[in-house]
């Protein structure tokens, strides 16, 4: 008699309830070999593709990060955010966040196109945007991680959701938490994910009235931020500046150390540490005392780990832009 014989359906459906309680719901079935055998070069092709992006423009690397973190606050990460407008629905790239500032569409567009070229028809563009943001991260110098695959894409965008989910610079600490407690994510995993805020540039719009107008602001770098963003609205608007002061192309701590010093770039960047509650973890990712390099790759999986389409819903997308 085989094991299997004896296994009763009871302690079958105990067993699975014990899964489901330790594992959720939200992404069982996501996997990190889910395209062991249907697909097994994806990880080494998404991982070449994103390398040489970011060895012909750094930057490219913190754009890329963005797309993810904009993808999965909106219904999940599906890859609607890399969706075009349609006659059925106004996407997501124009939606206020998205509009003029997101960037790297091409960039996926290309690797999906060469993964394509490997394995057609299997891997969705939402695990192109997840293989990319690590390998991303890592490119500029970040910790690794082993990244969940098995989403599916969905055949839908949102603008309202955009608009409405992904918090803007001009909110206040306990609106950026209430922003990220809406998708399931804590106040800590919400100041963590702003350290990606170590890299990449924002634009003068999003940071104006916060070096002209706010007191909780270093003199001196408010002055030099003044010099390449005027006061007029309007006028350079769309002006760059590194949203981390001395290293806006690696992977380090400085972000958090430039808050305590006073010299956040949006005033959602200072707002983490500007004698609130989250205070604290700010100081400890300043000084390395704990990892925010460690604490930052848990909760990119946490991240990807929201409300994926999986099993038979949404669909694979051929081309990351159009629904099939
Ligand atoms: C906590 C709330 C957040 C707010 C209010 C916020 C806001 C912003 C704004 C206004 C910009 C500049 C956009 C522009 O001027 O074009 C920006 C850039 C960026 N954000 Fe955030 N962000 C937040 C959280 C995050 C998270 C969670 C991530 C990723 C995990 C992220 C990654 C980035 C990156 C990498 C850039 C630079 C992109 C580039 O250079 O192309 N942000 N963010
Ligand atoms: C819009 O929806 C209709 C009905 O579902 C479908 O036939 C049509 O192909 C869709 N158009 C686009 C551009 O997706
Ligand atoms: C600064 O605040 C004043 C008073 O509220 C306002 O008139 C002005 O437009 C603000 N300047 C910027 C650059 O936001
Ligand atoms: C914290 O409060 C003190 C005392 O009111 C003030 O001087 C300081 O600028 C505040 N710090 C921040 C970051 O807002």
């Amino acid at each position: 008699m085989t094991a299997a014989a004896t296994t009763t359906p009871m302690a079958i459906v105990s067993f699975s309830l014990l899964l489901l309680l330790l594992f959720g719901t939200s992404s069982a079935q996501l996997s990190t070999n889910f395209y062991s055998s249907s697909c097994p070069n994806v990880f080494s092709t998404v991982k070449s593709a994103v390398q040489s992006a970011v060895a012909s423009e750094k930057r490219m690397g913190a754009s890329l990060v963005r797309l993810f973190y904009h993808d999965c606050f909106v219904n999940g990460c599906d890859g609607s955010v890399l969706l075009d407008d349609t006659a059925n629905f106004t996407g997501e790239k124009n939606a206020a966040p998205n509009k003029n500032s997101a960037r790297g569409f091409g960039v996926i567009d290309n690797i999906k196109s060469q993964v394509e070229k490997v394995c057609p028809g299997v891997v969705s563009c939402a695990d192109i945007l997840a293989i990319t943001a690590r390998d991303s991260t890592v490119a500029l110098g970040g910790p690794s991680w082993a990244v969940k695959v098995g989403r599916r894409d969905a055949r839908t965008a949102s603008l309202s959701g955009a608009n409405n989910n992904i918090p803007p610079p001009t909110f206040s600490l306990s609106s950026l938490i209430s922003s990220f407690q809406a998708q399931g994510l804590s106040a800590k995993d919400m100041v963590t994910l702003s350290g990606a805020h170590t890299f990449g540039q924002a634009q003068c719009t999003n940071f104006r009235a916060r070096i002209y107008n706010e007191t909780n602001i270093e003199a001196s770098f408010a002055t030099t931020r003044r010099a390449n963003c005027p006061s007029t609205q309007g006028s350079g608007d769309n002006n760059l500046a590194p949203l981390d002061l001395q290293t806006p192309t690696t992977f380090d701590n400085r972000y958090y150390a430039n808050l305590v010093s006073l010299k956040g770039l949006l005033h959602s960047d200072q707002q983490l540490f500007s004698n609130g509650s989250t205070d604290s973890q700010v100081r400890s990712y300043a000084s390395g005392a704990s990892s925010f390099a460690s604490n930052f790759a848990a909760a990119m999986i946490k991240l990807g780990d929201l409300s994926p389409l999986t099993g038979s819903s949404g669909e694979i997308r051929k081309v990351c832009s159009k629904i099939n």
